[in-house]
């Protein structure tokens, strides 16, 4: 018995000795395993117990439960006393000061379209028009039909696009905005529409199968091609500076009569012809006219009373100009190299 007595003191002193040297969670967790675990040097001298006489063994157990409590509550203090310090110092190494100013690397730009498409706007803006959107996926009554362009028309071909069904598609021009904004607010009407559109070309140097126009339409009493020749011009000027001028081309667009398509001095070359301009020494920039007495009839305005202008303005077209870029695809690429150069 005094043998036993001998080994409990020994292992309270041997587990003591350990325990001076925890630095954390897991070596305490060791000890415990190693004292008091199944196979711990505690169970094993616990095992001699059955050789024990009937009066030694409850003096024996006495020292052996107390030895088994003054591990377990060193274990749980050094447990607890460790885990605080654990947590106080994940903190220290977490901590963030929200006081340290940023290194701004990814501030953006406004695209160049969008660029174009605000400086237009901002000179129709100031002419006394007001900005309508509309949608881009659009019946064919109001892209076509009701545009003077029924099934059938030759003018479908060259603007062929995705049809969700027989009656909706996606738009090819911003036009059907006219026929929208007329259905819905009587003159005078002052409105501009950009948006995107959709036709079915293939992508190169100068053509994608999306992009941007700014439909204008001008509806009022006693409106004239004049009106509308003095208001391109002064497009042209605000946009491209004072000496651009317009130049017009008669042509045909089912939803105008008569119907032209404007030219503005080359924004290279100033007119005298270059590789821009092809020479030409102009720039066909967009498509307009007098808008189609049954066009206003289409939307329950008198032509007898009303007459209007409405013109497309071509996007694109305009932002290659105005910022002096080569290829349609740059606008679409996303490349930031390219973007940052609008900053
Ligand atoms: N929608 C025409 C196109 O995409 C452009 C156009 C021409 C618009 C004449 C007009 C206009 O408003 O009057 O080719």
């Amino acid at each position: 018995m005094s043998n036993m007595k001998e080994s409990l003191a020994g292992i309270r002193e041997e587990f003591d000795k350990s325990m001076e040297a925890v630095k954390d969670s897991a070596a305490a967790e060791q000890i415990r395993v190693a004292f008091l675990g199944k196979k711990g040097k505690l169970t094993q001298v616990l095992r001699g117990m059955g050789e024990l006489t009937a009066e030694e063994r409850p003096v024996i157990g006495k020292i052996a439960n107390e030895v088994r409590s003054h591990m377990e509550n060193a274990l749980s203090d050094v447990q607890a006393k460790v885990k605080a310090e654990e947590r106080a110092h994940k903190l220290r190494r977490e901590v963030i000061d929200v006081t340290v100013p940023s290194s701004m690397k990814g501030a953006g730009a406004r695209h160049p379209l969008n660029m174009a498409i605000n400086e237009i706007s901002e000179i129709f803006l100031g002419l006394g028009y007001s900005i309508a959107e509309g949608p881009e996926v659009e019946l064919d009554k109001y892209n076509f039909e009701l545009l003077r362009i029924p099934e059938g028309h030759p003018a479908r071909d060259t603007q062929d696009t995705f049809y969700f069904n027989d009656n909706v598609l996606l738009r090819t021009q911003t036009s059907g905005m006219q026929i929208r904004i007329m259905e819905n607010q009587k003159p005078p009407l002052k409105v501009i529409c950009p948006g995107k559109v959709y036709r079915s070309d293939a992508l190169d140097a100068t053509h994608s199968p999306v992009f941007h126009q700014i439909e204008g339409l001008v509806v009022d009493k006693g409106v004239t091609m004049g009106d509308l020749v003095g208001s391109l011009r002064l497009f042209a000027k605000k946009l491209f500076g004072e000496k651009t001028e317009i130049r017009l081309r008669p042509h045909h667009f089912p939803f105008t009569e008569p119907s032209v398509e404007v030219d503005l001095t080359c924004w290279k070359c100033g007119g005298c012809g270059c590789n821009v301009c092809k020479g030409e020494g102009w720039i066909e920039v967009l498509g307009a006219g007098m808008v189609h007495p049954e066009v206003l009839k289409n939307c329950n305005i008198d032509p007898e009373i009303y007459s209007g202008f409405a013109f497309g303005i071509g996007v694109e077209r305009t932002a290659m100009g105005r910022y002096g870029i080569d290829d349609i695809r740059l606008l679409y690429e996303n490349d930031v190299r390219f973007l940052e150069q609008f900053k």
